[in-house]
C-alpha cells in the first residue's frame, strides 16, 4: 500500500472513533471535554508501539504518552537511539477510562479491532507492546497463548513463519516509576528492539 494511501485509511479510523457514539467512554470524553486518542507517528513505521488507553495528558491533547509515562518513554527511546518519530504510537483503547482505571472486557473488544486495522495499514515489522492490555490482546488473538504475566516474558520474541511482524511484549513505561530494576529491563528489552530494528534493514 501506498503512503498515502495508508494515511487516507488511517484517517478513516480516526473519523470512525471519533463518531464511536456506541462507546461507553464517549460520553465521559464530551462531557470533559477530551479527545480520542487514535495513535501518532510514521504511516510506514517498521516499529509500532501499543500502550493501554489514554491518561489525562492524552484525553486533553489527543497525543499518545504525552504526560508522565510518555516521558520515560522518550527519555528510554533517546537512549536506545530510537527516533520516536519514525514509529507509530497508539494504544488498543482510544479513549480514556475514568481515573485512570483499567480499560474492561468490553471497551478491549470494541477499540481493538481499530488496533487491528492499524496494524494491518501500516504493516509494522516489530510490534513492541506495553504494558498487560496489549501484551495479552495480541498474543491471544495471533494465538500464542493467554493470560501473559508481562515479568514473565518481558524481552521475548513472539514469531512465526505466517506472520509479517514479530511481537515483543515490554513493560509499561509507568510500571518503571516506582520500581526502579523495571527501568533497567524495559531499558535492556528497548536495545533488543533497536537491534531488530537494525537486523530487519
Ligand atoms: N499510558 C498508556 O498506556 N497510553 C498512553 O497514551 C499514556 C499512558
Amino acid at each position: 500500500m501506498s503512503l498515502s494511501e495508508k494515511t487516507k485509511k488511517l484517517k478513516e479510523i480516526k473519523e470512525e472513533i471519533i463518531e464511536l457514539e456506541e462507546s461507553p467512554l464517549y460520553s465521559y470524553r464530551k462531557d470533559n471535554g477530551y479527545f480520542p486518542v487514535i495513535g501518532e507517528g510514521n504511516h510506514d513505521a517498521d516499529l509500532f508501539l501499543v500502550g493501554e488507553a489514554p491518561g489525562e495528558n492524552e484525553a486533553k491533547t489527543g497525543r499518545p504518552f504525552c504526560g508522565r509515562a510518555g516521558q520515560i518513554l522518550d527519555e528510554i527511546l533517546e537512549e536506545v537511539g530510537i527516533l520516536r518519530k519514525s514509529t507509530y504510537i497508539t494504544n488498543i483503547v482510544k479513549d480514556r477510562p475514568p481515573e485512570n482505571r483499567d480499560p474492561t472486557y468490553n471497551e478491549i473488544a470494541l477499540y481493538a479491532p481499530f488496533l487491528d486495522r492499524q496494524i494491518e495499514i501500516i504493516e509494522p515489522k516489530i510490534i513492541a507492546t506495553l504494558g498487560r492490555f496489549s501484551a495479552n490482546y495480541l498474543l491471544k488473538k495471533f494465538s500464542f497463548g493467554e493470560k501473559f504475566s508481562i515479568s514473565k516474558i518481558n524481552g521475548k520474541l513472539f514469531e512465526r513463519d505466517d506472520l509479517p511482524f514479530k511481537i515483543i511484549p515490554l513493560f509499561h513505561p509507568a510500571a518503571t516509576i516506582y520500581t526502579r530494576s523495571r527501568r533497567e529491563d524495559l531499558v535492556e528489552d528497548f536495545k533488543k528492539v533497536k537491534k531488530l530494528l537494525t537486523n530487519n534493514k
